[in-house]
């Protein structure tokens, strides 16, 4: 227990005084507040005078404050005598740390050892951004630790990845969340662009009694993509499709295309040629702020140039994506084919 300045209020004004006094930085936030019947007690950093409340001095049981991982890599990087802070962004996904590369000062071998047992990780990579190529290779770089794959569990699915071969997007949490709530029971379910299976895993694992056909290029996504349908397993619901999607699902149908690639207009041709009156399709697109309520005209025109009609359906932005670019996804239905 320790002694302090205390304010005592009453019970029904307490909210509002609790809340001032936080904007006003007065509360002292390593002390628990007391209640009794009538009067909530709070603790406070000095003495102030609030009407309708009393002053004095009471005693407090101790908060167990938990000091944040990089606050005790700084702390710790004071006593080492080193003036360079570590970077306050960071990104955990399973036991990997992952820092850009333009936030990282260079340190000593032992900062990043001393850091990496304060962050509970295993290993702490450089974020250099992904490559330009189709199959959105990462530049990810290892900077100590054994590196290799790692495990990343969200929302119920656990994906599993070598971040120096395959992407994983933690800014796209949101979009693979709406996959899991999407009413696709018995439905036929295309991933055209599966990756390690970031939406398929959460579709299969959100309805029943449907298949998802999961298609990937890169011959390294695709080996985890198959751990990762094993690992949760959805084998009974998801198949996997090496290759080229353009190719992999000649012969199928499907009542919901899921098209995660930002080049997705480029592969329509593809989606429409599976698709029947009603299919959703699903495309991920990159649109300016100016674009943004109109852009799918765009998909509208090439879709009719090929035949097809398709409606607007709804649309979400998953994230920004630079100044006045977004991340958005695009949701289509067909009404007419070939
Ligand atoms: C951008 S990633 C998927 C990102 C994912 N939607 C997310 O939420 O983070 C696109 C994937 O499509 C794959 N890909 C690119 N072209 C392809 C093609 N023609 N057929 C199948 N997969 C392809 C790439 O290898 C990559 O794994």
């Amino acid at each position: 227990m320790v002694i302090c300045e205390s304010l005592t209020v009453p019970k029904e004004n307490a909210n509002g005084i609790l809340s001032y006094l936080l904007k006003c930085d007065m509360v002292r936030k390593d002390l628990k507040i007391n209640n009794d019947p009538e009067n909530v007690h709070i603790p406070l950093k000095r003495a102030v005078a609030i009407e309708g409340a009393s002053n004095g001095k009471l005693n407090f049981h101790r908060r167990n404050l938990q000091v944040p991982p990089v606050e005790r890599v700084n702390l710790n990087l004071k006593k080492m005598g080193i003036k360079s802070k570590f970077p306050e962004k960071f990104i955990k996904l399973g036991d990997s740390l992952f820092i850009k590369e333009s936030r990282m000062p260079i340190f000593p071998r032992e900062v990043y050892s001393m850091a990496a047992e304060e962050f509970q990780a295993s290993s702490i990579y450089l974020d250099r951004g992904i490559g330009e190529s189709p199959i959105r290779e990462p530049d990810v770089v290892l900077l100590w630790g054994e590196g290799g794959t790692t495990v990343h569990e969200e929302n119920g699915i656990f994906y599993s990845f070598d971040p120096t071969k395959v992407m994983f997007s933690p800014g796209n949490v949101n979009a693979r969340i709406r996959e899991s709530r999407e009413t696709l029971d018995n439905m036929t379910v295309v991933d055209m662009f599966a990756g390690i299976g970031y939406f398929s895993l959460q579709v299969a694992k959100g309805s029943q009694g449907g298949k998802v056909y999961a298609c990937e290029l890169n011959p390294n996504s695709y080996s985890y993509l198959v751990k990762n349908i094993e690992k949760n397993r959805l084998g009974k619901s998801i198949v996997p499709l090496p290759g080229d999607c353009r190719l992999s699902t000649a012969g199928v149908s499907a009542d919901y295309i899921l098209m995660g690639h930002f080049d997705s207009l480029n592969f329509l041709s593809a989606a429409l040629r599976m698709s029947h009156k009603g299919t959703l399709i699903n495309m991920h697109i990159l649109c300016d702020t100016s674009s943004l309520n109109t852009h799918w005209q765009k998909i509208q025109e090439k879709a009719s140039h090929l035949g097809y009609l398709i409606d607007f359906k709804n649309q979400n932005v998953v994230k920004s994506y630079g100044p006045h670019l977004w991340h958005v996804s695009t949701k289509m239905v067909v009404s007419r084919t070939l």
